[in-house]
């Protein structure tokens, strides 16, 4: 679809100075642990979901002609690896903490990606990728919206680690939609990809915030259960309308403005990446400058 292609679109790969310290706390948001499991969790998948992506994409790019495209991919993908690594550094600090559990989870989530791509088409692969990327805007949309409530407070380390995953997750947002539209284009397909894609990485992260509660006995708590029942919802009812406005045939992810609070720490990224990587978290809800 060359028409949605403008220099705009430039993506940046950005190598962040994150440093996570050894007394990180699984509970890195005090007034929230149940949200705190639970993006902990979906951390975990990071370091398999992510890989996953890069070689299918790495895959697709024989397929590609348009030039503008083929470079917007390969940056995608430098994005993606920088997203995992620090992930993978976050997430082993976690498990430092006492979670051997989360080994099992961890080997399984390699064994059911390396499934899909030897048992699966490119086509499944691709439209997963397409359909993760519309939730993941989706998602960033909404921890942006939110930040003030979700973040405010927290470890400054772990809030700038995802919000800034998800300002490129937004930067990113046509890449793999329009990888898929170039290679294959298949509506249904793309709808199928992106219900088994939202399911299985949400699968993954409940089985990881699981695991973690059970550990430290937040499990067995009603009152911890009903927050994670409750942030579900909110979740689910937040993230709802993007996700759905994906699976419209005539949708395109460029027709989702971009939030002014990612735009500008984009912005904010070119002058000093440092305040970046350690947010105020006390601060969230002004502008970046
Ligand atoms: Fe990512
Ligand atoms: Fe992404």
């Amino acid at each position: 679809m060359p028409e949605h292609h403008t220099s705009e679109r430039t993506l940046v790969v950005r190598r962040m100075p994150f440093v996570f310290n050894d007394d990180i706390d699984a509970q890195w948001n005090r007034a929230k642990p149940e949200w705190s499991y639970m993006v902990n969790g979906a951390s975990l998948a990071m370091p398999y979901l992510e890989p996953y992506l890069i070689r299918t994409m790495k895959k697709a790019l024989p397929k590609l002609k348009d030039p503008a495209l083929i470079q917007e991919v390969k940056d995608y993908i430098g994005q993606e690896a920088q997203h995992y690594q620090q992930h993978r550094k976050f997430n082993d600090l976690i498990k430092s903490k006492g979670y051997q559990e989360l080994n099992a989870l961890e080997e399984q989530m390699l064994k059911e990606y390396s499934a899909l791509e030897k048992h699966q088409s490119l086509r499944f692969n691709l439209a997963y990728a397409a359909g993760f990327e519309s939730m993941a805007l989706a998602v960033g949309h909404w921890l942006i919206k939110h930040r003030e409530s979700l973040f405010g407070g927290s470890d400054p380390h772990v809030a700038s680690l995802i919000l800034w995953h998800f300002v490129e997750e937004i930067e990113h947002k046509c890449a793999a939609y329009d990888a898929y539209q170039a290679a294959y284009g298949s509506y249904w397909h793309r709808v199928y990809g992106t219900f088994f894609a939202a399911l299985h990485v949400m699968k993954f992260s409940r089985r990881g915030y699981i695991i973690m509660m059970k550990k430290d006995g937040g499990w067995r708590k009603i009152g911890q259960r009903l927050n994670i029942i409750k942030y579900n919802l909110c979740f689910l009812f937040g993230t709802a309308p993007k996700l759905l406005h994906s699976l419209l045939p005539w949708h395109h992810p460029s027709d989702i403005k971009d939030p002014q609070w990612s735009v500008d720490w984009i912005h904010a990224h070119k002058n000093n990446s440092e305040n970046l990587a350690y947010l105020d978290t006390n601060n969230l809800i002004n502008p970046i400058v």
